[in-house]
Formats: C-alpha cells, structure tokens, sequence
C-alpha cells in the first residue's frame, strides 16, 4: 500500500518536473514535494505510526525518492538555466552589418582659431594677454580715450547703453585704460574680446563681434615699432609675401593715427573678390597712443611713447577663410564650422 503510494507520488514528481518550463514552475514542484509540508516530508512525518518491519523498507525507499526527486530538480534547473541562456543569446545578437552610429566630433571655432592664432605670435613677441569686462564705464570705453561727451561714437545710435554711464563696451581699447591705470611702463599687451554696437545684422555687422587690441607702452617707443610689428604679424599670419600699408585716419586716441590695409593673401594684390578687386583688404586701426590718454591714466606722455592698434577679428576670419557672410560665423551649422 504504502510502497505503491511511494511510487506514483515519485512517478507524478517525475512529470511535473519534465513539465516545468521555468525556475518558478520548477520550484513549485519543489516546494509541493520536498517542502515543509511537501508529500515526501509528511511520509517521512507519518514514519512513527509504521511497524519496525515496516520501517526500515519504507524508510529506505523514501529516502532513494526524495534523493531522486533532487537530482531530477537539480537536472531540470541546469536545463533551464541553459535554456534561457541560449534564448538570451538569440536575442542579443549583433548585426555587424548594420551602418554604426557617427560620433561627432565638434572642432575649433573660426573666431577662437584665429584669437588662439593671433595670441600665439604676439606671446612669442613678447606680449601678455589682459582681459577685462564687456559691460564697462563708458569712462574707460570713452572719456579715458580721448572721447568726451558730444563725441558721436557715444551716440546711442552706435552704443549699446545699460545706464547713462554703463554699457556693453564698443571696442576693446577699453583695455588700454585699464590696463595703463594698473600697471608701470614697460606695458605689451593684448586684448581679445568681445565687443557690442547698435548694429543690425547683415553679411558684414554684427551687434555681437570680437577684437583684439595691442598696446605697447616705453620709453622711446616709435612709429617704427608699430610698422615693424605689424608687418612682423602680418608676415607670419598671413603668409611672408605680405605687404602692409598705411593709410591716414582719425581716431580720438591715437594721434598719428592710420588704417592699416595688407596685400591680398588670396590673389597677392592683383584684384579678386576677397578684395573687392582692389589688391589690398583693411585690416585694423592704430596710431601713437594719444598724450591726453597718457595723462588720463597718470602716465608722463613726456617721459613715454606707446602705440596701440585694433582689429575686427570677424574680419580677419573672413578675409583669411574666403568666408563671405559674417552670419555663417553665428549660425553654428556643423556642416560649415567642420571646415576648419
Ligand atoms: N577701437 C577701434 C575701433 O573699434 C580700433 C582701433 C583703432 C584700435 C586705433 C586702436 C587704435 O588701438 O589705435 O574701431
């Protein structure tokens, strides 16, 4: 009787765990059998009401069961396991046919390429780079350069006013103040930045755009060293076959003053449209540093000469590129800026 009982629970174990399809139904199957209150455990349980004869035979036929029963979960287990796994697999499958996904790489800015461009050959000439605020005194932007009320570049029309006496700096030579009022002659600096004008925008304005000024500040310092450094710059950016010249002009800070013009690096003078046909492209402002700034900044104009010269440097990007919309610089359209 009880030998017969033995065999069909261990039989139906048998099938239920061949059935099992996963670890859940599997460990049902254990649980329903071997558990606390499995049906091998409460035979085992309900030994004590057998005969001693009776004992031994049905104590060693439910041990074999249980012993088989938990090989059979221990195969079935693997089985899935395997199972799974093999499923997994199918499912990761890479199809290296498949076209991978294009990592972008960004690239330098045409206006940082030539601000880094143009601090590496002054620093190698010797020069420092001072840096200073956007929104400034109209003091330093104006008045310390020579330029006193009434002046029309003040005008609202060009300037961009926070308060009557604040606003986003026009120019760079800003700097030139600043830099005179916190530091004792010998002064070689320059100053790339950003700088802001009531302009509306076109392929050549911008109210956004960025210079960089030079300032050079000695005793006996001449016209000569701002034509020789200019023409040193000019050289080794834009080729050694470059001519410079200067043209008189006005400004309210420098006195001489000129506009600087180089030859056509494109077409070497002969006329394209870089140029304009003219053979020559306008590339910065610059003069002698005014006396009046010398001494608005407490520097003996008597005892020291300066020069200071200013660049667009949009301009020079554009000229040095053949790029001929300014607008192309701001739209950051990585099928364009990935040129440089
Ligand atoms: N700041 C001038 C401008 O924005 C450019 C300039 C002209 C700078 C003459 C200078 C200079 O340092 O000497 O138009």
């Amino acid at each position: 009787m009880m030998e017969e009982q033995i065999s069909k629970i261990a039989k139906q174990a048998k099938e239920e765990i061949i059935n099992s399809k996963d670890a859940n139904s599997l460990n049902e199957v254990r649980i329903k059998y071997l558990g606390k209150k499995g049906e091998i455990t409460s035979i085992l349980r309900g030994m004590g009401s057998l005969t001693p004869e009776q004992r031994p035979v049905i104590g060693e036929m439910i041990n074999k069961v249980r012993d088989e029963i938990e090989t059979a979960i221990k195969n079935a287990e693997k089985e899935i396991k395997n199972r799974e796994l093999i499923n997994n697999l199918s499912k990761e499958k890479i199809d290296v046919t498949m076209p991978a996904k294009k990592q972008e790489l960004g690239s330098i800015h045409p206006i940082t390429k030539v601000i880094d461009e143009v601090k590496e050959i002054f620093i190698g000439l010797g020069y420092r780079i001072a840096e200073g605020p956007e929104v400034e005194f109209a003091e330093y932007n104006f008045d310390k350069l020579n330029t006193p009320k009434g002046h029309p570049a003040r005008d609202i029309q060009d300037t961009m006013y926070i308060t009557d006496d604040i606003l986003l700096r026009s120019q760079t030579s800003t700097m030139q103040a600043r830099v005179m009022e916190n530091q004792k002659p010998p002064i070689k600096i320059i100053c790339p930045g950003t700088v802001y004008r009531a302009d509306s925008v076109d392929a050549t304005h911008s109210p956004i755009f960025h210079q960089i000024e030079g300032l050079v500040v000695d005793k006996k310092i001449t016209m000569a060293d701002l034509k020789g450094t200019l023409e040193a710059f000019t050289k080794t950016y834009l080729g050694e076959d470059t001519k410079i010249r200067f043209r008189p002009h006005h400004f309210p800070f420098t006195e001489p003053s000129a506009e600087v013009d180089v030859s056509c690096f494109v077409c070497k003078g002969k006329g394209c449209n870089v140029c304009k046909g003219e053979g020559w492209i306008e590339i910065l402002g610059c003069g002698m540093v005014h006396p009046n700034v010398f001494k608005f900044c407490k520097i003996n104009p008597k005892e020291y000469t300066g020069f200071a010269f200013g660049f667009g440097v949009e301009r020079i990007a554009m000229a040095k590129y053949g790029i001929n919309d300014m607008r192309l610089l701001y739209e950051n359209d990585i099928r364009f800026l990935k040129q440089f």
